[in-house]
């Protein structure tokens, strides 16, 4: 997505959520809610679920994540 200080919105969503934590998940993660917001800006919570259905995350039971996800679609820094 991008490097350096100036990360994607799900990038820096995730950090500020705390959506990331030993990251063996984030990859998928980000590439599933970069895919929802491509196709739709304003993804309910239903969607943001639905979407990332397909990973698994032993880490951090979803709720960050799926916070980080809503945040990024609305622009904000953290849930
Ligand atoms: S952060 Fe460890 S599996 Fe998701």
């Amino acid at each position: 997505m991008k490097q350096g200080p100036n990360l994607h919105q799900l990038q820096r969503a995730f950090a500020d959520n705390f959506a990331a934590q030993c990251g063996y998940c984030t990859p998928g993660m980000l590439m599933a809610a970069k895919a929802l917001l491509d196709r739709n800006p304003s993804p309910s919570r239903v969607d943001v679920i639905e979407a990332i259905s397909g990973n698994i995350c032993r880490c951090t039971g979803y709720e960050p994540i799926i916070n980080a996800i809503l945040a990024a679609a609305g622009g904000r820094a953290s849930a």
